[in-house]
């Protein structure tokens, strides 16, 4: 750790460990209850299960987004933060908001907004933490006076979420007006401005465990996030295609966010070359295992299997059912879990006693987690193309289809639970090492210019 302040980012993931860890009970109990009786019908029914499960993802990962851009922040503007007393209060609040919809969840008190489920008091909170987040970050930056091109793009990427959670914000009684701009929320942040915060942890990650040279590192940063913008926004209409808006949505659909791969392409393409030219000489492999892996998950789970089902004489056929969820699955864990689980790594050592180099359990962590999210993939995939194909090709009701793809949920379950224990170990791993906040030296790769092959 080179700045005291940056402490407060252990207690960020602190709590996205715990709610990463419950997101998963849910997602369990999600699945258990495809294959058969259910003898928690009464208290705890599917609807209830599933969207604690998805509002826990979203709440972790916010967290997670916060602790790593305080992590990052004092290291890239050289200097303390502005105010560790506000991250405090802004972590309390947070947490409460995040406990409380929980808690709401479970006696109905909920919006009914896919993902956006969160009570109007709920949703205040949401907004007021963002506020003093990106007053705190703004000031530290303002403070130091130096402010980097990866800040910028991290600091644009936050800003911007913070602002598009604002359409969530309103209420429509008309469906289709209200579902054309939940997307604005759900699939700009996604698509759009998480990728930037995405982009900007990778970039800084790669400067550091590659020594690449910052200046071209950054250049790349901005031909990517300009791509993931061009395709990201109209790609928007790929969400339009069956609620009740104009047909011309249809091919604007189609073309913009079939470009939205090559955006993610580059990402991995980038990070891979970063990696292989500066000989992977950081002894902190295992983050370079999880930067390199979110970079390439991505492409998997969001440019293939999101391009899989885009366009819309594919879409038609798959809209809403279990293909949605394989990819969803997928992109998620990819772009947003891994990066952050990545950043944890990489900070982890400096501000625990955990080695440098990680432990065995480390690596298991990861290969159980990936292994066990290909393999939740699959099942959602054989899954959700026999429900397509009986349900919507063949005809057979919603109710009977469910029983004939029950099989699949075995095979989720199974793999599901391959994936829970990796990320068992990788909380049981941070939790082992008492936090240990002390000044160490500073970093290497700030101090000793890259060599010339170290450069892109
Ligand atoms: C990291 C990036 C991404 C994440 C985290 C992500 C996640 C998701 C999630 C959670 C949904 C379900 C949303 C809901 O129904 O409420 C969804 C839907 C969808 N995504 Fe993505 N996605 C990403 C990128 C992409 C990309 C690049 C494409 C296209 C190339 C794509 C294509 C789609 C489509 C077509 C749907 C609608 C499925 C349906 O009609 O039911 N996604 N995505
Ligand atoms: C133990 C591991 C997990 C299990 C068993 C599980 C299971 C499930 C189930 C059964 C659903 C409901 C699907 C449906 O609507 O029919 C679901 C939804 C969802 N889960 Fe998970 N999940 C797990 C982990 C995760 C992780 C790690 C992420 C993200 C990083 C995630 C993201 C999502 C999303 C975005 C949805 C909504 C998908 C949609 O709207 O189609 N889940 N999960
Ligand atoms: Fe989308």
């Amino acid at each position: 750790m080179r700045y005291k302040s940056q402490s407060v980012a252990y207690w960020y993931f602190a709590v996205a460990m715990v709610l990463f860890g419950l997101q998963l009970v849910f997602g369990l109990l999600s699945a258990a209850k495809y294959l058969g009786p259910d003898p928690l019908l009464q208290f705890l029914p599917f609807d209830v299960t599933k969207v604690i499960h998805t509002n826990l993802l979203i709440v972790w990962v916010l967290t997670g987004f916060m602790g790593a851009t305080y992590w990052m922040v004092p290291d890239e503007s050289r200097t303390e933060l502005h105010s560790t007393k506000l991250a405090y209060i802004q972590l309390g609040l947070w947490t409460a908001m995040g406990v409380t919809a929980v808690i709401g969840y479970l006696f109905g008190y909920g919006t009914g907004n896919k993902l956006l489920e969160q009570p109007l008091p709920h949703k205040l909170v949401i907004v007021i933490c963002m506020l003093i987040f990106l007053y705190n970050i703004g000031m530290t930056i303002k403070k130091s006076g130096r402010f980097t091109t990866t800040e910028g793009v991290l600091l644009l990427g936050l800003g911007s979420a913070a602002v598009l959670y604002v359409p969530a914000l309103l209420h429509y009684e008309n469906y289709t007006v209200s579902i054309y701009y939940r997307w604005w929320t759900i699939h700009l942040w996604v698509e759009g401005v998480w990728e930037m915060i995405q982009g900007a942890f990778l970039a800084y990650l790669l400067i550091r465990l590659s020594g690449a040279d910052r200046e071209v590192m950054e250049k790349w940063l901005y031909v990517i996030v300009g791509l993931v913008f061009i395709a990201g926004i109209l790609g928007t209409a790929h969400h339009y295609y069956w609620v009740g808006v104009p047909g011309y949505w249809l091919p604007i659909g189609g073309v913009f966010s079939a470009l939205e791969p090559a955006a993610l392409a580059g990402m991995a393409i980038y990070a891979y070359n970063a990696l292989r030219r500066s000989g992977l000489s950081h002894p902190n492999k295992l983050a370079l295992h999880w930067t390199l892996g979110s970079a390439i998950f991505t492409l998997f789970g969001a440019g293939l299997l999101g391009l899989a089902h885009t366009f819309p004489d594919v879409n038609k056929w798959t809209h809403g059912t279990l293909i949605t969820a394989m990819h969803g699955h997928a992109a998620f864990y990819g772009a947003y879990a891994m990066i952050i689980l990545a950043m944890i790594t990489y900070a982890l050592p400096r501000m625990t006693r955990r080695n440098e180099e990680g432990s065995s359990i480390g690596y298991w962590a990861f290969w159980l987690q990936l292994a066990g999210m290909f393999g939740m993939t699959l099942s959602f995939a054989t899954a959700g193309i026999a429900q397509v194909y009986l349900e919507r090709i063949l005809g057979m009701g919603y109710l009977d289809v469910q029983l004939k793809i029950q099989v699949h949920f075995l095979m989720l379950v199974a793999t599901a639970s391959i994936f829970a224990l990796g990320v068992g170990l990788f909380i049981f791993d941070f939790f082992r090492h008492a936090p240990r906040f002390v000044i160490d030296e500073p970093d290497p790769a700030l101090t000793t210019p890259p060599t010339s092959d170290a450069a892109l």
